[in-house]
């Protein structure tokens, strides 16, 4: 089986997980939902995980350009960057002939305000997933495996 190489990407302010309005994201950290695909990875066998959270649009967009060639898939929660940014959508759309994306949410955004309603980045993606918190991830990363092999 070939190994599948994986870039897990985060947005803006889930760096804060634990202590950012927990009711609304959960209590888990970053580094445990890392943690989690790291093992959950290990299940699936032959899966490859590189971790990168940035605040900041062009970092994201920069690591997302330069997966062409390096890996096989993305799974991205672009945190607010989902409901304004095409410049991340665009990125995705960029290398998706050969790497294939997956979106994430811990919370439901479509139970929230109008404006999380939307996501700009979706269309660059394969699926998405939401509403589960941390586990939001792992199910991201079963279906993105799923869909690769
Ligand atoms: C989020 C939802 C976004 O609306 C919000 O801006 C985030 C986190 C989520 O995982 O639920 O930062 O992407």
């Amino acid at each position: 089986m070939k190994t599948l190489k994986i870039l897990v990407l985060n947005g803006p302010n889930l760096n804060l997980l634990g202590t950012r309005e927990p009711d609304v994201y959960g209590t888990e950290t970053l580094e445990t939902i890392e943690a989690d695909l790291r093992a959950c990875a290990t299940e699936l066998g032959a899966v490859e995980l590189e971790f990168f959270q940035s605040n900041a649009e062009s970092d994201l967009i920069t690591r997302i350009g330069a997966t062409r060639g390096s890996y096989d898939g993305i799974l991205i929660n672009p945190a607010a960057f989902t409901h304004t940014s095409l410049a991340v959508c665009d990125a995705l759309k960029a290398v998706s002939d050969v790497v294939s994306a997956v979106e994430v949410h811990l919370s439901n955004t479509h139970k929230r305000e109008e404006i999380r309603h939307t996501s700009l980045t979706a269309a660059g993606c394969v699926g998405q997933i939401m509403g589960f918190k941390g586990q939001s991830y792992i199910l991201g990363l079963q279906a993105l495996v799923k869909y690769l092999r």
